[in-house]
């Protein structure tokens, strides 16, 4: 069976926490990653990396001393994961609400960047408003929360916690797709 249908049957059987049925296209992936400045960025989070297809973007342009935290919830998704064979990469299967923690762990004081694909629009609004509030303590000032959405419903929520937003449009993918782009001020 091919990774496309399988990510197909879970993103059925989980759509709730999944939020879709097909994977973000290269196209988005590109959109998202490239908004990263690689040169300077030394620690990345990202938060909802299901197979990992937006992980296999940021990975190649990223610095050798740099370190890319991928946070997954659901263990048919993270074990594709653990297949992805780099030693910048720590694959975290928990909730993107407890970034703090492994940033610690990690002896990571704070993010430069956080790219996120966590369907916020399908998850109660008190658990967005705290992954969001989290990953902002977690961005260092001038650090850039980037987020991909299929609707602009929950921009509100950006504009909330990080009081501005920025969106893009990628028509090539299934469903086509906002990226959103808030900045730690
Ligand atoms: C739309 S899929 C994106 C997958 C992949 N990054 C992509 O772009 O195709 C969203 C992913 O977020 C994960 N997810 C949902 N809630 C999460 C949470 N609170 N913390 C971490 N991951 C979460 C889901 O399990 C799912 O794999």
């Amino acid at each position: 069976m091919t990774q496309k249908i399988r990510y197909f049957q879970e993103g059925l059987k989980n759509i709730r926490t999944v939020g879709t049925i097909s994977r973000s296209s290269p196209f988005l992936c590109r959109k998202m990653v490239g908004l990263v400045d690689f040169e300077k960025a030394r620690s990345i989070a990202e938060l909802g990396a299901g197979d990992g297809v937006i992980t296999r973007h940021i990975l190649p342009p990223m610095h050798p001393d740099a370190k890319l935290l991928a946070f997954e919830v659901l263990p048919q998704m993270s074990e594709h994961l653990h297949k992805i064979e780099d030693p910048r990469l720590i694959v975290v299967e928990d909730s993107a609400e407890n970034i703090q923690a492994y940033l610690k762990k990690e002896g990571i004081d704070q993010v430069d960047y956080i790219l996120s694909a966590i369907p916020f629009v399908m998850l109660p609004q008190e658990l967005g408003l705290k992954i969001l509030r989290a990953c902002r303590v977690a961005l260092r000032p001038g650090g850039l929360f980037i987020q991909v959405h299929y609707s602009l419903l929950a921009k509100k929520l950006y504009e909330e916690v990080f009081g501005n937003v920025r969106i893009y449009f990628e028509p090539i993918n299934i469903p086509p797709a906002f990226v959103l782009v808030s900045e730690k001020r």
